[in-house]
Order: structure tokens, then sequence, then C-alpha cells
């Protein structure tokens, strides 16, 4: 995706969808739609991974988001905000992507090392001219992983930096203390290698990463993945760190050719351990779209733009499969969602939006695509976490509020490291103009526990949908979770009224048809089936 290069202009249109909505009484004629689940056959593991986030040094994302500083009035732990912490390790985030996206190729580890009032005050060129202070750098965001029980996703500088530059930073977070290294982590306050589990080799080189063709960037990327040593000792066999090359832009076939057909060529000496796509909802570039009010064309645009992301995965794991096709190499989806106008009255440069309960309904049916493709991707990251994009929680100064989105990723909790089942079901059509997408989708797992796990959406915003789950290889006479839905599609949770799109008590008993389920209009629904 390219950066932004000039102010936007947030879309005007103001019609309200759907107040009366939740009211509406289901249409006489409309069926209930079958949901055939085949409990007794087990698919791949949907890899916890593919619920990571992204938290670039972009706006407040970091900045206010994460880090307060250690003299915060805001409650914080060695300067970094309590409740944010709090909530991020409620959804188990497994890992985390920093520090870009464009920022990534512009940044120099050593700025953000050592103490905080020798650290070098640079220009974020990339992210609305804002001064970086690079008082969070390195062995701060390994505390803040630390703190919320994640991973770390390292991504080198590959534009303007250097191999030795990167090999230098990864070998002061993994290094031995004995070595030059590992002793000057350890006068910063952490004698112990860090873990670097996943390590980005550049980002976006097509474009902000230094607009490199395919074959350029693939010859540099294996002098990184060569180069670049990882020297914590505990870090072997499946604790190994990951390399994750640069991959596709969208549909752009180039990148996935060049790096697939040169690790299939790959020799002793390097190799990667993924690939890496970035594919945003947009509505089209520049973004227009409002996050906050919207009509019901500008939704279903927005939704059927996301149900892209099915035939995009398709079409790059089809490319992959040719040179890959025991699937070693996980396609990372590490930048996705929705991508809208700023918001009114802040720097455009930060990336603002609101998230509503339409954005919900996005992540929702974009998590259930990357578990239909569970076997080839193993690792995706929302874009951002916090304050940016398509973010999980907002903040400012002290108030802190979770999102719509955040929410969705709080009732998938379940379905991380679960057993992919396999489900059949009718859809039925939900018509918007020309516009016509299937009403509803549904995905189910077996979780590590061997309990049975429905997700059904409902993105129809006028109509409820009756849901009869059928069983084969199980039994299920009840099924409890979670709803999330709102008055309005364009519903969206404020400092003010955090509440308004919150999950609520959601249960289903079983009839001489099937588990029925009542799915509210524009609802999410998770539940445990029950014997
Ligand atoms: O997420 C915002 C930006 O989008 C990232 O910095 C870049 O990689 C992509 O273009």
């Amino acid at each position: 995706m390219i950066r932004l290069t000039r102010p936007l202009t947030v879309c005007a249109v103001a019609m309200v969808l759907g107040a009366p909505a939740l009211a509406q009484a289901q249409p006489k004629n409309d069926a209930p739609i079958t949901v055939k689940i085949d409990a007794g056959v087990s698919g791949p593991k949907i890899d916890r991974n593919i619920f990571g986030q992204f938290a670039e040094h972009l706006g407040t994302g970091i900045y206010g988001g994460v880090w307060v500083g250690k003299d915060s009035t805001i409650p914080n732990t060695r300067g970094i905000r309590n409740d944010v912490v709090q909530a991020l390790r409620d959804i188990k985030v497994p890992n985390v992507r920093w520090p870009g996206g464009c920022f990534a190729d512009e940044y120099h580890w050593r700025h953000g090392i050592g103490p905080a009032e020798n650290r070098r005050k640079t220009i974020n060129s990339n992210w609305g001219g804002a001064v970086e202070p690079n008082t969070f750098g390195t062995d701060e965001f390994m505390d803040f992983v630390d703190q919320i029980g994640s991973e770390a996703y390292v991504s080198v500088n590959i534009g303007s930096g250097s191999v030795q530059e990167a090999a230098e930073w990864v070998e002061y977070m993994t290094a031995d203390p004995q070595t030059t290294a590992g002793k000057e982590r350890a006068a910063n306050g952490h004698p112990a290698p860090y873990k670097v589990k996943y390590l980005g080799l550049g980002n976006e080189s097509w474009s902000c990463g230094g607009a490199m063709t395919p074959d350029y960037y693939t010859s540099e990327m294996k002098r990184y993945a060569r180069f670049v040593r990882n020297y914590n000792p505990k870090q072997t066999g499946a604790e190994a760190m990951q390399r994750i090359a640069v991959g596709p832009n969208q549909a752009d076939p180039t990148y996935t050719e060049a790096v697939m057909a040169s690790q299939k060529g790959h020799d002793w000496a390097w190799n990667i351990e993924g690939l890496s796509l970035h594919s945003y909802t947009t509505g089209g570039w520049p973004p227009s779209y409002s996050s906050t009010k919207f009509d019901e064309t500008a939704y279903a645009k927005l939704v059927k733009e996301t149900l892209g992301m099915d035939g995009l995965i398709a079409q790059h794991a089809a490319i992959m499969d040719k040179y890959d096709p025991d699937k070693k190499v996980p396609l990372v989806i590490d930048e996705w969602g929705v991508w809208l106008a700023p918001l009114e009255n802040t720097n455009p440069g930060f990336l603002v939006q609101q998230n509503s309960l339409r954005d919900a309904i996005v992540a929702a049916l974009n998590l259930n695509i990357f578990a239909r493709h569970a076997d080839r991707v193993r690792m995706t990251n929302i874009a951002q976490m916090i304050n940016v994009l398509q973010a999980m929680i907002l903040t400012d100064k002290d108030k802190m509020v979770l999102t719509p989105t955040y929410h969705v990723y709080k009732m998938y909790l379940p379905f991380q490291d679960a057993t992919f089942i396999p489900v059949s079901f009718d859809a039925g059509t939900y018509v918007q103009g020309d516009i016509k997408l299937p009403r509803v989708d549904a995905v189910a797992a077996r979780d590590t526990q061997g309990k049975l796990w429905l997700a059904v959406t409902n993105l129809d915003p006028a109509r409820p949908a009756s849901i009869v789950a059928n069983l084969s290889g199980a039994k299920a006479m009840s099924a409890r979770g979670q709803v999330l839905t709102a008055g309005r599609v364009d519903a969206v949770n404020t400092f003010e009224a955090p509440g308004v799109v919150t999950p609520k008590p959601f249960s289903a008993k079983a009839g001489h048809d099937g588990l029925k389920l009542d799915l509210p209009a524009k609802s999410i629904v998770v539940v445990q089936l029950e014997p």
C-alpha cells in the first residue's frame, strides 16, 4: 500500500444505517440456513499467530498508545501503560510486528538504545513528519512484548540500512552476555538474550521499502537471510527464528514468483520461513470512506472488497504450491484491515480512524477466510494495534476504549491453535443495489481442550438469520457463547460511551431439526457446542 502524500478530506456521506433494523421482524419466507458441521473430520491447525498484531511508529500507535514514559501520571510499568497491557493480555496477542511498516526501512536501531537522554531525536518522515524521540526502542519493545505475553516479530531495515546494521541489531538482541554485543545489552538492563521469534526481511520493498524489482529484492533478501544471525542458545528446533521475506502487494504475482522460485533453489547457507502479503480494504485509493458515517452502499462495497481476500490468498497460494507443494513456507499476511479516511481534525499522516460494528464484521470475515486457508496462512497481523487504522484499542491521554474489532479478537480466542472442522452451508444472498453478497459466513473448530466451537457472522444489516447447526460425528444439545451486535452497523465505542458495541451472552437449544441459533441482523456469534 502506498503511503499518504497529501491530506485527505473526510467523506461527508451522512446516511444512517439501520436504527430500526434490529427491531425489524424476520421476513416470513426466510427459511433457516442449515450449517452442516463435520465434527468427525479434522482439518489443519488454525495457528494462533493468525491473530497477530502490528505496531508501527506512526501517529500515537506507540507514543501515547503504548509508551507514556516512566514519569507519566498514567499508570505504567517501566513507561508502558498498564491498562493497554492488561487489555492485550486478555486477547492473548501471539506476536507483535514492530517497528514498521514503512518506518522500519528508515529505522536505525542504535538511535533507540541506551540512556534516554542520549537518544537521537529524528523525524518520522513517513508519518506526519512527527519528531521521533526514540525513547521507545529495542529494550522497551522487548519489555512490552514480555509484559503482554507475546512474541517479537522484528522487521529489519533493508531499504536504507545495511546487512551489517541488521546483523548487529539481532546480535545485540540475542548474543551471550560475554560478547561485546551481549555486554552492551546487559549494560542497558537485560543480561539474558532476548527471544526474536520472527524476523521481517524488509517491508514493502516494492514501494516504500526501496522500490526494488523482484529480482533485486531477492538478491538482497538472500544476503540478509544468510548473515543476520540469531545467537540465542535457546532458539533451536521449533523455537528457531523464522525469517519472513517481503512478498506480494495485493494481487501482483511478481514478488511471489521471484521469492518462491529462489526459496526452492536455496542451499544450506540461507533460507526463509515465511512470505509476506499486504492487502488492505480501502474502498479505493486514497481512502475516502468515513469510519463513522456511511450508507449501506458503502457498507456493502467494503464488505465485498474484503471478501476478495479469499481469492487473493488462493491466487498466491497456487503460485507457492508450484515451488513449495509441501507448504513449508507460510503465507504471512502481516498487514491487513480497513484503511479509511482520517478523522476530521487529526493529522492525516497519523491514520486515525474510528472503528465500527462494520469493521468488526470485516475482521470476523477475514479471520474466517484465514481459518479456511490455515494450511498456508499461518500468521497474520492486523494493521494496527492501537490508535492507527483498524485498531484494537483507542487511547487519549489517560483514557482507553476497546473497539468492536478488539471484541471479535476476544470472542475468537478459542480458535487460537484450534483444529479446523469443515462446514458447509448455503449462505443465501444479501443484496444491496447491484451488489450481491453471501448473507452469512461460518467456521467451526475443535479447541485445544477438545471442545467444539462455531462462529457465524450475519453480514446483512437488516435481516436476522436463523441458523440450524447440524452435526455429524458429534452431538450438540445446546450452545453457549457471545453475540456482538448493535443498533446500527456504524455504531462505535467512544471514551464517553465505551459499551455501545460489546459482546453479550448468547445461547441456543436443540430442537428436532438440530441446534437453532437466532442471529440478529449485522451480528457475530461465537458459541461452544455442548453435548
Ligand atoms: O500500516 C500503514 C502502512 O501501510 C505501513 O507502514 C506500510 O507498510 C503500508 O503501506
